[in-house]
């Protein structure tokens, strides 16, 4: 209760006041007295991935208090992918800022920090980070699958999947109606390897969560014995301080950038490992982590690069059969919040059982590498492809360019009958970067132009300087950078141009040459200002916000 008082001008002032008004909550001193453990709760009416929040926060306060901890929890922002104007990213800092704020104004010896959909667990990270104060995550966990006429579905790839098939002319609009009461059947998070489940699996390989968490599901008992562990356990790492710089060490981050190799998770986990890192001052280059994805095979058998869904993995075993068999190449030694090291935590896991959902080293769902990072005159600092979900003949392609200026660009032509286009042409879209959408969005993910959709085509390479969710799946290449709003190369490519893409030899090259890339440099203009940028919150992120390589944090929250 004495942390971090109120500055009334008088400290004794301060308690004796701030004494006054928790026990109006109806606290007696001896619950005062005891180890306070936050429990950071992401709940909203707004967001289904987090409607299970109520029944965890429950059962993690039952935790502490088994523990002898008082738990005293306190909301924090929410975001849900599909309620976030004009994309969860543009909030997502806001959210960490909001973490980070509340858990060092408020008194408490450890924080339990509960989130779940895409944005909230990075968010939570990035300011557990910066705050420095014990810390533990629980996850609300995977909804679980339904069904479409006798179809196992599950949201988003299948949302997309069948959105295509819309596009196509396969499915009319009544079949869209009712796949909405199918497509995400339960509370929970994105049932695929998107980005929840990757940055879930993610956030338990790098030792912020208790062993075991990530893929219970939202609607199974485990979940909430999960989370009464986790209230537990929080209560012991506030008497060993036990704080996010002990566990979220260089060799954890790389431990986690391994295990998103292997599970052929999201591309998005990239950008928010790079932010969590950068609160606490460690570097994550991309170099780097294509290197550490050359000899790692992409394991896991989910969708969107597989046939499963999180319900399975679950069953399969969870994390554990992953790490068992990346054990030869994570740093074992790193500290995790049990107080014991991931190789002591790989050591006690339970015994391997025969299971489809993860493959053996040998017999892997692709060969190297969920993701690779390109480089080339296209891309000076760098772009990704998720190359285990693109189609593999497309994967050394030279192309024409089909370029649309931006996002409003794009839905106003990509369907136009007219459109000159032809299936070994290269989509590009430009201005949908950190400063030019603004945001970053999910737009990365360009669709197939309805006329070669009705035509069959279901895959060509796409480019531009967005993010793509991690349900999505095609040969598709995110993250350019710098983005074309702030004067990347990519502004100045023009329909008609040849573009070559490598992604064994790791290239994106734009095929002009230096002279006239020089003119179109001199000659560009950048965009038009956004409307309001003059004020508010979307000043600030225009002000502060930095390129996907750096994570997109705001340049002010890097540790320094
Ligand atoms: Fe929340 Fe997919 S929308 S996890």
């Amino acid at each position: 209760m004495k942390k971090g008082l109120t500055h009334y001008g008088d400290d004794g002032f301060s308690l004796y006041i701030r004494k006054a008004f928790i026990k109006a909550m109806g606290y007696t001193d001896d619950a005062l007295s005891r180890p306070i453990i936050g429990i950071a709760n992401t709940y909203s009416g707004y967001n289904a991935c987090h409607a299970t929040i109520p029944q965890i926060v429950e059962a993690v306060k039952r935790g502490v208090m088994l523990a002898g901890g008082l738990p005293i929890e306190f909301p924090t922002i929410s975001l849900h992918e599909s309620f976030a104007f004009p994309t969860s990213m543009f909030l997502r800092n806001l959210m960490s800022m909001d973490t980070e704020e509340m858990i060092k104004a408020q008194p408490m010896d450890a924080v339990v920090l509960v989130g779940g959909c895409d944005k909230t667990v990075p968010a939570l990270l990035m300011g557990a980070a910066s705050a420095n104060v014990p810390a533990i995550v629980e996850v609300t966990g995977p909804m679980l699958t339904g069904t479409h006429h006798g179809e196992r579905i599950g949201a988003c790839t299948d949302c997309r999947r069948f959105w295509a098939k819309y596009r196509g002319g396969e499915i009319d609009a009544d079949e869209v109606e009712e796949l909405t009461n199918q497509l995400v059947p339960t509370a929970g998070t994105c049932g695929v390897m998107g980005t929840a489940s990757t940055m879930a699996l993610m956030t338990e390989a790098m030792g912020m969560m208790l062993p075991g968490g990530a893929a219970i599901p939202a609607t199974y008992a485990d979940r909430p014995r999960q989370a009464e562990q986790t209230g537990a356990r929080a209560v012991a790492m506030a008497a060993e301080n036990l704080s996010p710089d002990q566990v979220m060490t260089p060799a954890a981050i790389r431990n986690a950038l391994r295990v998103l190799h292997a599970i052929g998770g999201s591309t998005n986990a990239i950008i928010h490992t790079t932010a969590i890192a950068g609160r606490l001052g460690i570097p994550v280059d991309l170099q780097e982590f294509d290197a550490l994805g050359r000899d790692i095979p992409v394991l896991v058998d989910l969708k969107p690069s597989g046939r499963y869904y999180m319900e399975d993995l679950y069953r399969a075993g969870g994390l554990a059969p992953i790490l068992r068999r990346l054990a030869d190449h994570l740093e074992l030694d790193a500290l995790t919040v049990t107080g014991r090291t991931l190789g002591e935590e790989i050591e006690g896991m339970a015994a391997e059982y025969p299971q489809d959902v993860v493959r053996p080293l040998d017999d892997p769902i692709h060969p190297g590498g969920g993701i690779a990072v390109l480089t080339g005159n296209l891309a000076p600092d760098g772009a990704i492809i998720k190359q285990a979900a693109a189609a593999p003949e497309l994967l050394v392609h030279e192309g024409r360019a089909l370029v649309f200026s931006s996002m409003a660009d794009l839905a106003a032509r990509i369907d136009a009958p007219d459109l000159d286009v032809a299936a070994d042409d290269i989509l590009v879209m430009q201005n949908a970067g950190p400063l030019g959408a603004p945001g970053m969005p999910e737009s990365g993910y360009l669709p197939i132009p309805r006329k070669l959709a009705e035509q069959g085509v279901k895959d060509m390479i796409r480019l531009s300087d967005a993010r793509m969710s991690g349900t999505a799946f095609g040969s598709i290449i995110l993250h350019v950078a710098p983005e074309a709003a702030a004067g990347g190369p990519l502004a100045l490519v023009r329909t008609g141009d040849r573009i070559r893409l490598d992604v064994p030899n790791r290239r994106l090259d734009l095929l002009i040459d230096d002279d006239e890339l020089a003119a179109r440099r001199a000659a560009w203009m950048p965009p038009a200002p956004h409307q309001g940028a003059e004020r508010g919150y979307l000043n600030l992120f225009l002000e502060s916000v930095t390129q996907a390589p750096e994570g997109c944090d705001f340049d002010f929250l890097k540790a320094r």
